[in-house]
């Protein structure tokens, strides 16, 4: 592939650190409601390796690289992932290209607010993007005034649907990997969040899960304040009982009826087909189309309405309906480049015109048992499914100011106790994953087991 412009993006001066994960570091752009997401490396440590990633850096080809394969990212975000968990859902990016003194400038201005664990990566030259940002609503027209303050709640869900391997395991994977952070000292106290309760569409089940992420927020559960956090992991919880308090606009109620009716908003907002245009499915294969319809129709783990946001994650996670153990077999002995799938799934998805996307990636896992062990394809409902278990969410609100309008009827307000809200609802983190994921997941795995067993002892 080729890159067209390798011209410098201009980073505008007042740009905001807005956090990190383990891959990226993502900065915030006020005025043009974007988020830059800059990829991140492992920090060298030795003198050696230091040495020979500088002599690599300074060639062109190197930066050719990493300008390449965040295109194929990308390529695979807006081609692959994106119609997947669907496009009212998931923005439009652009690649963007920082030389080497920006990303030079930027380590050193973003050192002392990147929290210390995090510091073992530093930022990567030629790998850049610019997404819509999530903790804004778009700049559109209401009929009605809005407040001025905009509140977001981040959720990193996790993964809800149990492949039929793993059914046989005491707890889902969420909750016997407490046992594991626990024993590694990376958190004090189990929590009761389940992703399974908050994907089974059942109210009271996604509430409870709800609290539980209110309670112990961990990585999965943030909230944010006109772009700044403002409650999350290690935060005590009165800056939670202040938030809510603000977002409602009152301070009568006890904060038992607060976070109940907060509760209620956020799985309404989880539950709602915000859609403007239905898709009618006229798919040539119904592979998945079928299947997913008899899970539905039987509401077999899940009773989520179609076309909600937990759905559409959700449906992609159910890909991998195997389990890691199938694919860590077919993944046996083979040599395989850690992306080479990527770049041929957006081949074989463009050669296939008719058929919906569920169903191609579906079918390449399917093929027959002689190709399969040639074929690397046969790998890609795993790695499609584990983006959509690692994936975060983003609602976005802003409370409506005028009572008794006519207008509520649109389909992104929804009603409280305390006042109508306006919300957008957004999901992100949908690179691509290596093929060494499946490695590292089967790793993973056994300790939690190991940790399990222990602790039952
Ligand atoms: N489009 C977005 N809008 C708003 N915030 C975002 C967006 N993308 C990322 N973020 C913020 O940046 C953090 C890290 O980004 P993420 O894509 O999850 O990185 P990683 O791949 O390292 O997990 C997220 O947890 C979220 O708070
Ligand atoms: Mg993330
Ligand atoms: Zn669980
Ligand atoms: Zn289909």
């Amino acid at each position: 592939m080729f890159i067209s412009s390798t011209e410098e993006f201009k980073i505008p001066p007042n740009w905001v650190y807005r956090g990190e994960g383990n891959c990226n570091v993502v900065l915030s752009l006020p005025n043009e409601r974007k988020i830059l997401r800059i990829r991140k490396t492992k920090r060298t440590t030795s003198l050696l390796s230091w040495l020979l990633n500088w002599i690599t850096d300074i060639l062109y080809w190197y930066c050719g690289n990493a300008l390449n394969e965040e295109l194929r990212d990308l390529t695979f975000y807006k081609k692959i992932i994106r119609p997947l968990i669907g496009i009212n859902f998931v923005c439009d990016a652009e690649q963007v290209f920082l030389s080497r003194k920006q990303i030079k400038v930027l380590e050193d201005e973003l050192a002392h607010q990147r929290p210390g664990y995090r510091k073992n990566k530093s930022l990567q030259y030629g790998r850049a993007a610019l997404f819509d940002d999530y903790a804004l609503l778009p700049d559109e027209f209401y009929p009605f005034p809005l407040s001025n303050n905009t509140y977001a709640i981040e959720i990193k869900p996790k993964q809800g649907w149990i492949p039929f391997s793993e059914k046989h395991l005491p707890k889902c994977t969420f909750c016997l990997n407490q046992y594991v952070k626990k024993e590694n000292g990376q958190i004090n106290s189990i929590s009761s969040y389940c992703p399974v309760d908050l994907f089974s569409g059942e109210p009271s089940r996604m509430v409870s899960a709800l609290k539980a992420l209110i309670d112990s927020p961990q990585n999965n559960f943030k909230v944010f304040k006109n772009g700044e956090l403002y409650y999350g992991e290690n935060c005590e919880i009165e800056l939670f009982k202040n938030f809510i308090a603000e977002f409602f606009r009152t301070e009568r109620e006890t904060y038992e009826t607060l976070v109940r009716e907060f509760c209620v908003l956020v799985k309404q907002c989880l539950l709602t087909n915000f859609a403007t245009i239905e898709k009618t499915n006229n798919c040539n294969m119904k592979l998945f189309c079928e299947w997913n319809k008899i899970i539905q129709e039987n509401s077999f783990q899940t009773k989520l309405p179609k076309g909600c946001v937990l759905e559409r994650i959700l449906s992609v996670q159910m890909l991998d309906v195997e389990g890691n153990q199938y694919y860590y077999k077919l993944l046996a002995k083979k040599k395989l480049g850690e992306y080479d799938y990527v770049k041929e799934l957006v081949k074989e998805v463009s050669r296939r015109p008719g058929t919906c996307l569920k169903c191609i990636v579906m079918m390449l896992g399917n093929i027959d048992e002689k190709i399969m062990r040639e074929n690397h394809l046969v790998l890609v409902p795993y790695l499609i499914s584990a983006i959509a278990k690692d994936c975060s969410l983003m609602l976005t609100f802003k409370k409506v100011m005028e009572v008794n309008s006519d207008n509520y009827g649109m389909k992104n307000v929804i009603s409280t106790k305390f006042g109508d809200y306006v919300v957008n609802v957004g999901v992100f983190d949908l690179y691509p994953k290596p093929v060494s994921t499946i490695l590292k997941h089967r790793k993973k795995m056994k300790k939690i087991l190991e940790t399990w067993a222990k602790n039952e002892a």
